[in-house]
């Protein structure tokens, strides 16, 4: 019987999506680092649904048909609009309409290969799009459409704050995309291959994949790194708040990995990032108080930041929302968790393992009087 506790090391699945082999992550054999310097987000995608990088024709056609199915059902609109979306998080409210999504598509349960292929192009198309509109819904601004000529990382900017965005953060964000978008059998996209090795339909896949990647042990961290960036507030504060912290055994969010013991290969770039954003924007505080963080926590722990520990302040340099952090992975995630999805059903078998049952036995019913 399995006893491993969390699946440590266990290995549930062959894919030739992405590896993580020696610290180093590849997306379908490319580097990580190749891709992240070089890659457009809409390449990655192709990439990862295709096994291989687009030709321009192919490139375009991508682009057109993400761009061509951006806008989501005005009955969803309506919904968002309705919604308590003042208290409401971001990351329920994209579970939620992610799932809603499936009852305005009449292709929802067709299980073909052409089908599944043109909802995961409108799920990847719409997504941004959701998560935007209700950014502004609940800042009490009208949504906007997304605009057919900008790319994929500049659209999403521009549907948040309704301004074209300059090349700079264009680039992060795109880059941001890139590092987020696949990361082998981690807990969000096994959850995604469990939920369709039923034989489930996309949708049902996405949505449990969001709800998987909302807690703080997964994708959820990056919210709480920019919690704990601002409870520290100054450079200064830094060793005796986190010094507290682990004193009191609390966890520092961003840091350590289940499968990386050696670095995070995304973390890296992040942290050039922040780096540079930071003093673009004249916030410096915040690379600096990530540096001394990771600088503390990697000799009194030997724990390393991981991708979630520096987007919290490239994010918050390219002025995002807090709460709107993880579903930017989620945007970013959905090409991994629907190129998975894909590899599920071109091999599927039901995913079913068993319990080490470690409850009582022998018990005997008792009437509710004689209990
Ligand atoms: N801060 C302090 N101590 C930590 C941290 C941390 N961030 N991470 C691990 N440890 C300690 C644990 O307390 C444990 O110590 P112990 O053996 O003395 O009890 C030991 O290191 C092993 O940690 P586990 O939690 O058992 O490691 P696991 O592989 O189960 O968890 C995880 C990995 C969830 C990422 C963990 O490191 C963590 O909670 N990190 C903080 C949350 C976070 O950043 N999550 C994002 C991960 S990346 C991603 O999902 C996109």
């Amino acid at each position: 019987m399995l006893k491993t506790k969390g699946l440590e090391g266990v290995v549930a699945t062959t894919s030739s999506v992405s590896s993580i082999i020696d610290s180093v992550l590849t997306y379908q054999g490319f580097n990580i680092d190749d891709l992240a310097n070089n890659a457009s987000f809409e390449e990655v995608i192709y990439l990862l649904w295709n096994g291989r990088l687009p030709k321009q024709d192919e490139l375009n056609l991508l682009v057109e048909e993400l761009s061509e199915n951006a806008f989501i059902p005005e009955a969803i609109l309506d919904q968002i609009k309705t919604s308590p979306v003042e208290i409401v998080h971001p990351m329920a409210a994209l579970r939620s309409w992610v799932s809603s999504l499936a009852l305005y598509d009449e292709e929802a349960d067709d299980m073909s290969e052409e089908a599944n292929r043109r909802k995961a192009i409108r799920l990847q198309a719409k997504i941004p799009t959701i998560v935007t509109a209700f950014s502004r819904i609940r800042e009490g601004k009208d949504p906007i459409a997304p605009n057919k000529d900008l790319s994929y990382a500049a659209n999403f900017l521009y549907m948040l704050t309704g301004k074209k965005p300059d090349e700079i953060s264009v680039n992060a964000f795109n880059k941001a995309l890139v590092l987020h978008a696949d990361h082998e059998l981690n807990a969000s996209t096994f959850t995604a291959r469990v939920c369709v090795a039923t034989l489930s339909d996309i949708y049902s896949g996405i949505t449990a994949a969001i709800g998987a990647l909302k807690g703080p042990l997964h994708g959820g961290a990056n919210e709480a790194v920019m919690a704990t960036l601002i409870d520290i507030g100054e450079v200064e504060n830094v060793e005796s708040y986190i010094r507290k912290s682990l004193d009191n055994k609390e966890k520092i969010m961003g840091f350590g990995h289940r499968v990386y013991k050696d670095g995070d290969p995304r973390a890296k770039h992040l942290k050039e990032m922040s780096n540079q954003l930071t003093v673009i924007t004249g916030e410096k505080k915040w690379y600096d108080m990530s540096a001394k963080i990771e600088e503390l926590v990697t000799n009194e722990k030997g724990l390393l930041p991981n991708v979630d520990f520096y987007s919290a302040s490239v994010y918050h340099s390219l002025g995002i929302k807090h709460d709107l952090f993880t579903p930017i992975f989620a945007i970013s995630r959905t090409s991994g968790w629907i190129a998975h999805i894909l590899e599920q059903y071109e091999n599927n078998r039901l995913i079913r393992p068993r319990a080490d049952y470690i409850g009582a036995f022998n018990q005997k019913y008792i009437a509710i009087h004689s209990r």
